[in-house]
């Protein structure tokens, strides 16, 4: 088999490289590791900056999000017993996130991608990378039984943290930068009408809280709990209560619980993996980097090395413009630290850390009341939270 770019996961990022290569002409095939029902069943984080959902329109894929998609101008952030609520809009000249689930996302360009007719190895086992440093890479994998070769021009790693693409880098050439956080999310996923219009980032003694939304009768929430905990010691009952205390009155006494449809711990990582390109390999997304869920980055990073990869691509195969290619990683990375930097800011602010001395408690409780109180503060904050502008090549 022949095609112009392999692309290696087919996650968001993979999805929506592959669609919008499709339109531009450029041929692709999408190798997974899972099922589709697999792929559609995870439930991920919600809320997308303006860029992705520019990007998603761009690429053709905006129309059910935006009939079904929650815009949001403003967020909270609770501390103390009080609720501030960082008007998003007027602080950035207008500019609002979308509350559209990952999983709708994802929905919306599978349905596309095989609209499209384009090609999909879904249960694609033992992919391996060949050839990187030459003119012309491979791929071997593994389908129903039978071994496959895909030769490309180019392969797009998209296949998350645990993919091999990014192993394919000789470990000399690739420097990582990680941070461990010693605690993790419990999230709950539930029929519930949502409590509040905003979402609320909740800073309390007992730990961090966040209340979220997939759509105005279904609720995301989440409590911070220490590493190690077992979601099965989190009856639904313990949950519920958990998160009232942490949230202030008005806010508790008007919350309505209900079954768990969804509960989960995941882990808080921030992690880069450099450089984000080897030869003709080109990797995107979480293969690359990782962020904690904090500031709802890691969706809207994979969309930008999205929009990066493919605005390259796009040159080479329309303008011949090869020169191009060495500036994804530099042009992705700027970008991707400032999230980076955010994500671990607002946990840093947010969350209470297990071994923090009395002073630096002190400060972090400073800092928490110093950009809540001052505009310039609100401000950095709303600017990163709606989402920096994605970075130009040069
Ligand atoms: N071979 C083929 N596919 C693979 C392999 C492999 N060896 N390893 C992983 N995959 C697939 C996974 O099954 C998954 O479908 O690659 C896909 C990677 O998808 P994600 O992990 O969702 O990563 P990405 O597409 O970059 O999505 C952006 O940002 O912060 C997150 O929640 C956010 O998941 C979202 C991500
Ligand atoms: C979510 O809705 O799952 C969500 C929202 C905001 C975050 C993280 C997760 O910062």
């Amino acid at each position: 088999m022949k095609t112009q770019v392999a692309i290696i996961g087919g996650g968001p990022s993979g999805l929506l490289l592959g669609q919008l290569l499709q339109r531009a002409g450029i041929s692709n095939v999408i190798l997974e590791r899972q099922t589709p029902d697999y792929v559609r069943g995870r439930i991920r984080a919600g809320v997308l900056e303006q860029g992705m959902v520019e990007l998603l329109r761009k690429a053709g894929v905006g129309e059910r999000m935006d009939a079904e998609g929650l815009v949001h101008a403003g967020v909270e952030i609770a501390a103390n017993g009080q609720r501030v609520h960082i008007d998003l809009a007027g602080l950035t000249g207008g500019k609002t996130v979308m509350i559209y689930g990952q999983t709708e996302v994802t929905r919306d360009l599978m349905a596309a991608r095989q609209a499209s007719g384009a090609s999909t190895f879904y249960e694609a086992s033992e992919v391996a990378l060949h050839g990187l440093d030459s003119h012309q890479p491979w791929v071997t994998f593994n389908h129903n039984g039978q071994a496959q070769r895909l030769d490309c021009d180019y392969i797009a790693g998209c296949d998350g943290f645990h993919g091999v693409a990014r192993q394919a880098i000789p470990a000399d050439v690739l420097k990582v930068f990680e941070r461990v956080y010693p605690f993790g999310w419990l999230g709950v996923l539930a029929d519930t009408p949502p409590v509040n219009e905003e979402l609320v980032y909740a800073a309390h003694p007992r730990g961090f809280a966040l209340c979220s939304m997939r759509s105005p009768t279904r609720t995301r929430y989440y409590v911070q709990v220490a590493a190690g905990e077992q979601v099965q010691d989190w009856s639904d009952e313990r949950f519920w209560d958990e998160l009232k205390t942490r949230l202030p009155q008005d806010l508790a006494a008007r919350l309505v619980t209900g079954p768990a449809i969804e509960k989960s711990i995941a882990p808080l990582r921030s992690f880069v993996a450099e450089p984000m390109q080897h030869g003709r390999l080109f990797l995107v997304g979480d293969a690359a980097h990782i962020v904690p869920p904090t500031g709802a980055k890691g969706l809207n990073l994979a969309a930008s090395d999205v929009s990066t990869l493919f605005d390259i691509l796009e040159q080479v195969y329309q303008h011949g413009r090869t020169d191009l290619l060495a500036q994804y990683s530099p042009t992705c990375l700027r970008r991707v630290w400032k999230a980076e930097r955010f994500s671990w800011w607002m946990t840093s602010m947010l969350h209470q850390f297990p071994e923090l001395d009395a002073f630096s408690q002190r400060i972090r409780d400073t800092e928490l009341d110093y950009f809540l109180s001052s505009e310039a503060g609100r401000r950095t904050l709303a600017e990163n939270y709606v989402g920096l502008p994605y970075e130009k090549l040069v």
